[in-house]
């Protein structure tokens, strides 16, 4: 099997398991028990916290345990909205953030909120001018992801940054899902307030995640109860699933340190690979890219169609994400980088981990280069 969807999800590192099912089956105790079992368990959901603050350079009571992405993005969204809607009701995103961030939005439209979508450039890049217009004495928040889920473009994470702290009554909401152990962010140099990173895009479990939320910052919780998770997340913690999310983000972290090269030369080799093949058009940026996606198009095929042929070979890769598009097989992101219809309804995303090796990538482009030969004579 040749796995390179590793954008939709990772397989989990075996020690990632192994320090889940040790927690789970050892330290079962509620961390809210005042018995011994419930304080063993306490200790290691400290220690999981202390150990994902260090790792992200901040403070252990700003860190909070999520199931993930979407709950992240939300969390921070209606998050910020909810509480903060006497400062203002005015919010800034971009066309090509995921779903989880944009129909969070488009719901707190429904509710009387106004949200100004920016747009992007052909890189899938915004454009901070049309940022600076937008910011309004209302702004309450601006959340723009790091890298793209499709094509891996990167924003411009330090310049908004530094424009927002001319702007204190808006919060900066970075969903940086996809570039968390890829592309280096440093939350406080960049002058982030809040930041979801999701466990299973890293080699961790799905329904594990963590959002970076500053200190003082208050958000309306999306679950009430217990007051756990300071009081944002309600609901006995997931003990087992954060020591094994802080494993993964610490294996992510020295993969990021030592293989970071690698990862880079794989999706050159691939870019040059794709580039000599006639049918073939690139989106993934020439400049500014996570290392980890390449994504094209091969105009005229259904991506589907190349997707189950490459499937009979054991090689998975995937198409656009599930994500709100006009027309039901049009990507929304290559639509908002201003890509032609027959680009945007025929692409396909490879997304590597630092274990695809050259070898993996050469096999996936030879028999790529022959499934395009043999659909475009029936399908054009
Ligand atoms: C950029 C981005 N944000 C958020 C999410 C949602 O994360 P999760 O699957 O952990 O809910 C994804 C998942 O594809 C993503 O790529």
């Amino acid at each position: 099997m040749i796995y390179l969807d590793n954008s939709a999800t990772t397989q989990p590192k075996a020690e990632v398991i192994e320090s889940f099912t040790t927690v789970a089956s050892q330290y079962f105790g509620n961390p809210s028990s005042l018995h011994a079992l419930g304080m063993d368990a306490e200790r290691l959901l400290r220690k999981a916290r202390e150990q994902a603050a260090q790792l992200l350079g901040v403070a252990s009571h700003e860190i909070i345990f999520t199931s993930g992405g979407t709950e992240g993005n939300n969390l921070a969204i209606k998050g910020v909205a909810w509480e903060h809607q006497n400062r203002g009701k005015h919010l800034i995103t971009s066309k090509v953030e995921h779903p989880s961030v944009l129909e969070a939005c488009q719901g707190l439209e429904k509710q009387g909120f106004e949200v100004t979508y920016l747009d992007v450039n052909q890189q899938g890049v915004i454009d901070i001018q049309q940022l600076k217009q937008s910011l309004r004495e209302d702004t309450i928040l601006v959340s723009i992801m790091h890298v793209n889920n499709e094509i891996g473009s990167i924003q411009p994470i330090d310049e908004i940054g530094d424009i927002l702290q001319g702007y204190p009554k808006a919060f900066f909401h970075v969903d940086n899902v996809q570039g968390y152990g890829k592309v280096t962010l440093s939350l406080k140099k960049a002058g982030v307030d809040i930041c979801t990173i999701s466990g299973h895009k890293i080699h961790g479990l799905k329904g594990t995640g963590l959002l970076y939320v500053k200190n003082g910052i208050r958000l309306f919780p999306l679950a009430h109860g217990g007051g756990q998770e300071n009081r944002l997340r309600s609901g006995t913690e997931n003990v087992a699933g954060n020591v094994s999310l802080v494993k993964a983000m610490r294996l992510i972290t020295a993969e990021e340190t030592n293989k970071s090269t690698e990862l880079k030369e794989r999706q050159q080799q691939l870019m040059a690979r794709l580039s000599t093949m006639d049918d073939v058009v690139i989106n993934t940026p020439k400049q500014l890219k996570a290392p980890h996606i390449v994504h094209f198009s091969v105009p005229g095929l259904k991506p589907e169609v190349v997707i189950h042929a490459l499937e009979e070979e054991a090689i998975y890769i995937s198409t656009k994400s599930a994500c709100s598009s006009k027309s039901a097989d049009e990507s929304a992101v290559l639509a908002a980088c201003g890509k032609e219809q027959a680009i945007a309804s025929s692409g396909l995303r490879v997304s590597m981990s630092y274990d695809t090796t050259e070898a993996e990538i050469e096999h996936f482009c030879e028999k790529l280069a022959v499934i395009i030969k043999k659909l475009a004579k029936i399908m054009r």
